[in-house]
């Protein structure tokens, strides 16, 4: 299927490993331009020439910013901008924040985790509404977890912050529906990338188990019977921010395998 993006401009935040690569590779497949950032010059331009090599028919600028500093996100738009001439597509990404219970945290963890992963995403969209809103079309993808719609144990930080920015592009994808801008969430189940290895890592010490052994725990209450791959959500995102994809927005969908129980 062509998804009719060809040509298109797509800045994909941490995007040098797991979702955020997977995502750029799976846009570059659909001959989208790339500007791909995180905070590792090595890993970001790894992946730019990994894509590279991919021959995909693209032009791609790797950047080295943290979704947290709005001065290192000022200049990674302005020189997406002045080498694409705009940008159509925004993937809404982050790090996650760290694992604890409510005890467990400071006041300053409380804002970090709300700067990485809700705030961060507010400020790309602020950023990048106007220059959508000039060309009356825009897709704006924000990836959070299933958190958002089943909260995680040991997860607080990740079950709140992410549940604000539910709230946020709901409203958002109201206001903007008139200029053409989509906004849509993905939610992870558990997808196999470094999060989900470090993850399995830290289970397999407290259990005093192997590591494979803790992958199998992880897998067992997945309908599907295993966690997922990057390249499987890849492909919800690269759809959500094709042109086919023009009558969906302000919607949550999880890429789970089936993880969550309930209805919606
Ligand atoms: N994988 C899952 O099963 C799963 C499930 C639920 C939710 N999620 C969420 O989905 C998001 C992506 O997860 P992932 O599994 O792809 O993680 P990952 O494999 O650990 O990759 C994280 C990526 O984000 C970049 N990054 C981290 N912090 C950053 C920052 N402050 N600024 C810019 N780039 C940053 C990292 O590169 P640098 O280190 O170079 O910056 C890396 O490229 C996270 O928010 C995660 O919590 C994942």
């Amino acid at each position: 299927m062509d998804l009719g993006i060809k040509g298109k401009v797509a800045l994909v935040a941490a995007s040098s490993k797991g979702l955020g690569k997977a995502i750029a590779f799976a846009l570059a497949g659909e001959g989208v331009n790339l500007s791909i950032f995180s905070r590792s010059k090595d890993s970001i331009e790894l992946t730019a020439s990994e894509i590279r090599r991919g021959g995909f028919q693209v032009d791609i600028l790797p950047s080295v910013a943290d979704v947290t500093d709005k001065e290192q996100i000022d200049e990674v738009i302005e020189a997406t901008v002045e080498k694409f001439k705009g940008i159509d597509i925004l993937i809404n990404n982050a790090g996650g924040p760290p694992f604890g219970f409510f005890e467990d945290f400071e006041s300053h963890d409380w804002q970090n985790a709300l700067q990485l992963n809700l705030l961060s995403g507010i400020y790309l969209s602020r950023k990048i509404v106007p220059l959508m809103k000039k060309q009356n079309w825009g897709r704006i993808i924000n990836i959070t977890s299933v958190a958002v719609k089943q909260p995680i144990d040991g997860l607080i930080l990740s079950n709140t912050s992410r549940a604000g920015l539910i709230g946020f592009s709901k409203t958002l994808s109201n206001e903007l529906g008139e200029y053409n801008i989509l906004v849509n969430n993905i939610c992870p189940g558990r997808i196999y990338t470094d999060r989900i290895k470090t993850l399995a890592e830290k289970r397999a010490v407290q259990l005093g188990i192997k590591y494979e052994k803790a992958i199998e725990e992880m897998e067992k209450d997945i309908p599907l019977g295993r966690i997922g791959t990057p390249e499987e959500l890849a492909a919800l995102a690269c759809f959500l921010a094709s042109d086919k994809a023009s009558y969906i927005t302000g919607t949550t969908i999880q890429v789970d395998g089936g993880l969550l129980r309930g209805l919606f």
